[in-house]
């Protein structure tokens, strides 16, 4: 039997090539997006569906899932919407703020909440959500985007027990960079003239870092995996350099981990 997935922020980097990847792997693919008027790469394939869908809006998460769960049954939803948000604290303003969180934390919990009646009823399904390794370890100038990823892995946890009672999977995929549009348009970043020499080294040290960065196709294949593996498994670490810190977290413990971090960006 056929199997979907619904997916939010289809229309560019890891959202569009994971529709693209389990298109080709023969399941329906419903790919949510602000403005799927725009789209042209995944409109006309086959066995795919554009729906509009904002995360940070409650109509637009009802009308959508209203129609998807209206015309198939869906088997996984990928909460891959979100977005970056750099500068120091005093840097930012609530609206900011409150954007982040709206998009990145409480866009994945309204889309799960909408969808678990559908899945309880089937006595089965499957949520993913794109975390970061900025899930489980912090770096400077990123609070409020840390805020909402640990967020959401603390938070897919603690609902792995309720989801499953009822046969309901949740898991999460924790990239370190990927090469897509995040560190461009979907980056929204402010100074502050107290923060400016750590700001200059942080953002010296993502054009270092996104060097190693893995391609969105690769990524996908692990939202691949984590859709069909079966296990029983919420976090999975995804791409080298990710899979290089996490290994290393685990080998010096989270505080050591911070030192180091402090020591390459502070110098103490
Ligand atoms: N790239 C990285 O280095 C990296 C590393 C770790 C984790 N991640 C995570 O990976 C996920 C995907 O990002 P990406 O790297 O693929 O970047 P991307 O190419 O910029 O994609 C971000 C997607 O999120 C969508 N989006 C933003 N706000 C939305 C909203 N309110 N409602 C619906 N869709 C919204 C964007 O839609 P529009 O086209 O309408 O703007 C776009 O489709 C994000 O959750 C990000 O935090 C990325």
């Amino acid at each position: 039997m056929q199997k979907a997935i619904f997916i939010t922020g289809a229309s560019s980097g890891l959202g569009k090539a994971t529709a693209k990847l389990f298109q080709q792997k023969g399941w329906k693919v419903i790919a949510t997006m602000r403005n799927p008027d725009k789209e042209t790469d995944l409109a006309g394939l086959e066995n795919v569906t554009l729906l509009q869908l904002d995360v940070t809006d409650t109509n637009s998460i009802e009308a959508a899932v209203t129609v998807a769960i209206g015309s198939d049954d869906v088997d996984v939803v990928f909460n891959n919407a979100g977005y970056g948000l750099m500068g120091s604290l005093e840097a930012l303003t609530d609206k900011q703020i409150l954007k982040e969180i709206n998009t990145n934390l409480l866009g994945v919990i309204r889309i799960t909440k909408a969808f678990i009646p559908h899945f309880r009823e089937r006595k089965q399904g499957l949520f993913i959500s794109t975390t970061s390794m900025g899930g489980f370890l912090g770096f400077p100038l990123h609070s409020i985007y840390h805020a909402t990823k640990f967020g959401v892995e603390g938070w897919s946890e603690s609902m792995s027990f309720e989801l499953g009672l009822h046969n309901i999977g949740i898991k999460t995929i924790a990239p370190g960079g990927i090469s897509t549009d995040f560190t461009g348009r979907s980056l929204d970043r402010s100074s502050h003239r107290a923060y400016t020499e750590l700001e200059d080294k942080l953002f010296a040290n993502i054009d270092r870092m996104m060097e190693a960065a893995a391609t969105p196709e690769q990524i996908a294949e692990i939202v691949y995996e984590a859709a069909t593996d079966n296990k029983d498994q919420v976090r999975y670490v995804a791409g080298n350099d990710a899979n290089a810190m996490y290994a290393r977290w685990l080998e010096i413990g989270k505080e050591d981990f911070r030192r180091e971090i402090r020591q390459q960006f502070l110098g103490r």
